[in-house]
């Protein structure tokens, strides 16, 4: 190893994307774009019932139809070994496991795949295809008082408990017992599921769409009994993900077909398929119950949260773990509830648990600071915990305090009148409000190859996956800093599961969990280069495994942090809600690529902006499947609701990570929609506790309350 101190700093600065140009000429291909000799294409049938069997699939029209090749359902597909837990420690969703069985426990529950010569072909009769069920009863309402409720198992803890909450919620001075809930939101990534699968000499190559090509080279493995060294899959662009692209029916399906057919299929999901194949947000009902002293400081402090999930399979969304990590106070209660109903299963989206679980605390922390006269900000710094309020850990650093600070200070909040409703220009009511964010800062093992070059440059291979968060550019500049080069020395690979295990993106962890196996190769091979020695024709390649390094690490309670701030207008006479501005200030580790990193915290904030006023997946209880399951139906912020919004960050460093990386790929949505709505009780007075704002809520609320002050529940 060079003795001399590195010269070369690349981390830090901003950099466009390596793949940028690429991406804006159209040179960088898809999943559904990359062209295969002899493709054939699938098209998945849903089921049009919500519970029940299928009696018939009356295949034989179709198969007399133009170019169809294949129709595949339960009658005929393969069996699949589906009883295993996977590389993340899940089971497999059976809506992923087509065909299994004749059982339908969902609406849009994928019944048959059509395979033809052409998409349309493939589509044309699918949509054709007749099938007859024997039909049951359905329940997908989620209430509070289910009577199915009950305490999920596995996991993380159901439910974490200290002190006597009763005696400490009798003792407070203020209390807040309130209710909030929050819809079912859908991902809505720009690119849909799309996988191609093909036999390739014994071995099966599938490109895909995905989170981590080697997750889902295992669960393939797995599921079609396959020596795992005999899959390969490749994901070299990804329009999109955010928890979503995982193993689902595409895949299984274009492996069955592609085996059935021996030659490429390729199985694309429909906008409208995702609503029920791609996993969403599940809605939630929220219970907190905060008490406190005359200062605000907190006494008692629970969270319940109830969330669905499928016949098929268990999802908890977590959402009162932040509690957990947030705030402390002498009685601390978190408890989370399951209900299973005939409804598609929910999955990981942005922030799970943090982005609705901070809907509920941070909304009824702005409560407790309106009925205990506190400042929002002073209040949340008299309850911050010295140790996890749960563990008892020690944080690894916590800069919350600095957040709130500097967000202050740039947001001009001292400036700002605490009474709501007094603000007005012209027919708009203004507001300001505020919320803490935080998302755990995790790393899970990896392995890496790095290849010096004989021409002096480094080949850098390893299953990352840049799901459009700008990773693969972060990570030529981490492995350009470990082998003190320049960054156009370095070449890095990534999407492709026979570069070794590697992390997912996922859980805000992909980024550091790479870097950490990029710089252990990197300073592995730095040893091993002689300087004046020439690199051999084939180069020099070292490979790394960080297992062993992460799990020597301490236990602490690892969090980024962040605070949020949000200006909006209320129109009270259309119910309209106009987004002024937002600031967000996060401590979210070392920052890689400041350019890429504000896009990732940008979008998380707009997000929010989406979580708070318009995204809502609505199901109809009757026929148990949604209504306009579509971007039409389902509302996303559009530019014209997105304002100015600003995202920075103050120093922070992970203290345990050689490169002090947390990540940061979801804190940027986790206390958006509070901080909105609380700016919204701020402008009109109202509290509003249940997501989207939608006009008619803004209108009913301020012709009922007339502006009055919130009512006790
Ligand atoms: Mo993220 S919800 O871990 O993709």
């Amino acid at each position: 190893m060079t003795s001399t101190p590195p010269a070369h700093r690349s981390v830090g600065t901003a950099r466009t994307r390596v793949e940028g140009r690429d991406k804006v000429t159209g040179a960088a291909r898809y999943a559904a774009e990359i062209p295969f000799t002899g493709l054939a294409h699938g098209w998945l049938v849903l089921s049009t019932i919500t519970r029940g069997r299928i009696r018939e699939i009356h295949t034989a029209p179709v198969l007399d139809m133009p170019g169809v090749l294949t129709v595949l359902h339960h009658g005929n597909a393969p069996r699949l070994h589906t009883d295993y837990v996977g590389l993340l420690g899940v089971p497999p969703d059976p809506a992923a496991c087509v065909f299994q069985h004749d059982r339908v426990p969902f609406a849009g529950w994928p019944v048959a795949l059509v395979v033809a010569g052409t998409p349309e072909q493939a589509r044309e009769a699918a949509e054709a295809l007749t099938v007859t069920y024997e039909e049951e009863p359905h329940d997908t309402a989620l209430t509070a008082d289910h009577p199915d409720a009950y305490v999920p198992e596995g996991g993380m803890p159901a439910e974490t408990s200290k002190g006597d909450l009763e005696a400490e919620l009798a003792a407070s001075a203020v209390v807040v017992d309130e209710e909030y809930t929050t819809p079912e939101e859908q991902h809505s990534m720009m690119e849909p599921h799309a996988a191609t699968a093909r036999w390739d000499e014994g071995r099966l190559e599938v490109v895909d769409s995905n989170q981590g090509a080697g997750w889902v080279q295992g669960e393939l493995a797995t599921l079609f009994s396959l020596d795992p060294a005999a899959v390969r899959v490749r994901s070299e662009h990804i329009g999109g993900g955010f928890g979503s692209k995982g193993l689902r029916a595409h895949q299984v399906g274009a492996v069955m077909a592609a085996t059935a057919l021996d030659r490429p299929v390729r199985v694309v999901l429909s906008r409208r398929q995702l609503f029920s194949l791609a996993g969403y947000r599940s809605p939630t009902i929220q219970r907190v119950r905060l008490g406190a002293g005359a200062d605000g400081r907190l006494r008692a402090l629970e969270h319940r949260s109830l969330n669905q999930t499928s016949q098929v399979y268990e999802f908890l969304e977590p959402s009162a773990g932040v509690a957990r990590v947030m705030y402390d106070a002498p009685a601390h209660r978190t408890a989370h509830r399951l209900v299973r109903l005939d409804v598609p299963s929910p999955t990981w989206m942005r922030a799970p648990g943090e982005a609705s679980g901070s809907f509920a605390i941070e909304v009824a922390l702005d409560e407790l600071a309106e009925r205990t006269g506190t400042d929002p900000i002073e209040l949340r710094l008299r309850s911050e915990p010295d140790a996890g309020p749960v563990s008892g850990l020690p944080f690894s650093s916590r800069n919350l305090a600095a957040c709130f600070r500097e967000g202050a200070r740039r947001f001009g909040w001292q400036d700002r009148d605490p009474r709501p409703g007094l603000r007005r220009e012209g027919r708009w009511l203004l507001g300001t409000g505020t919320a803490a964010a935080s998302f755990g800062a995790g790393a899970a093992p990896s392995t890496a190859q790095i290849t010096a070059e004989p021409d002096g440059s480094f080949t850098v291979r390893i299953a990352a996956a840049d799901i459009g968060t700008g990773a693969r550019t972060a990570l030529t500049l981490i492995a350009a800093d470990a082998l003190d080069t320049t960054p156009d020395h370095v070449r890095v690979r990534i999407g492709d599961s026979d570069f070794g295990p590697a992390m997912i993106a996922g859980g805000s962890m992909g980024t550091r969990s790479w870097a950490w196996a990029i710089t252990a190769a990197a300073q592995d091979l730095r040893e091993r280069l002689v300087p004046g020695t020439a690199v051999p024709p084939d180069g020099i390649t070292v490979r790394s495994d960080t297992t062993a390094a992460l799990g020597a690490l301490s236990r602490k309670e690892r969090h980024s942090f962040g605070a949020q701030f949000a200006e909006v207008a209320v129109d009270t006479a259309t119910g309209e809600i106009r987004v002024r501005r937002m600031l967000g200030i996060f401590a979210a580790g070392r920052i890689v690529n400041p350019l890429t990193a504000r896009s990732q915290l940008l979008g998380g904030m707009t997000w929010g902006i989406s979580m708070a006023l318009h995204e809502e997946a609505v199901r109809d209880h009757h026929t148990g499947a949604h209504y306009a399951p579509d971007l039409a139906g389902y509302h996303v912020a559009t530019h014209a609701d997105v304002p100015h919004i600003e995202a920075d960050w103050v120093d922070d460093h992970d203290p345990d990570d050689p490169v002090g990386i947390k990540g940061i790929g979801e804190i940027g949505i986790v206390g958006a929609a509070a901080a909105l709505t609380n700016a919204v009780w701020h402008a009109t007075g109202t509290r509003h506790r249940d997501l989207p704002l939608r006009p008619d809520r803004i209108l009913t609320a301020a012709h009922s309350t007339k502006g009055e002050p919130t009512k006790k529940a």
